[in-house]
């Protein structure tokens, strides 16, 4: 069985993001989370760190969050959009999943690709390849 802090600083690459003591670099990523209900911009969309910065590049981008105590402060995303842990970490590695169950709008549906495209290259590196080694990265995220 491989370590769990070696999926989570190692395989999984979570460091590159949730680093240091409250598991947090406080930069600003986009993980291409989905739209929630409010927003400030057209439509009620929320485009994140662009908003403050007007970059183009910044679209999209929230910062960080702590992991600490993770397992209890559900739901996920700044958002809230994910509703439990495994649905959020297995975004991280494959936003595909979390669709199937989404009644997506029409809105959504045409525009998605655009949060989609700015999804952060850093979660190209995970190396998560079977359910064992994504239950052991969850008991870490509990021990938090
Ligand atoms: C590219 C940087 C980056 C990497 C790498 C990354 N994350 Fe994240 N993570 C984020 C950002 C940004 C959010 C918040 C997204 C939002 O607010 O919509 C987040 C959210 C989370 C959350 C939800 C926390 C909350 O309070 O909402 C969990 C749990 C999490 N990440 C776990 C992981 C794990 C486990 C890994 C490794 C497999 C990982 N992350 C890799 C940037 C990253």
């Amino acid at each position: 069985m491989i370590k769990a802090t070696f999926l989570f600083y190692g395989k999984g690459r979570c460091a590159a993001c949730h680093s240091g003591d409250l598991l947090s670099d406080f930069k600003f990523h986009s993980i291409a989370t989905p739209q929630g209900k409010f927003g400030v911009s057209v439509d009620g969309q929320d485009l994140g760190r662009s908003e403050i910065s007007l970059r183009y590049g910044d679209r999209f981008k929230f910062k960080t969050p702590s992991l600490l105590d993770v397992s209890n402060t559900k739901p996920y995303g700044h958002n809230g959009v994910f509703n439990s842990l495994d649905g959020v970490v297995l975004f991280h590695l494959n936003p595909i999943p979390f669709f199937k169950d989404r009644d997506m709008s029409k809105g959504e549906l045409y525009n998605y690709g655009r949060i989609l495209a700015s999804r952060s290259e850093l979660l190209s590196y995970i190396e998560i390849f079977d359910e064992e080694e994504f239950q052991n990265l969850l008991e870490f995220l509990k021990t938090l």
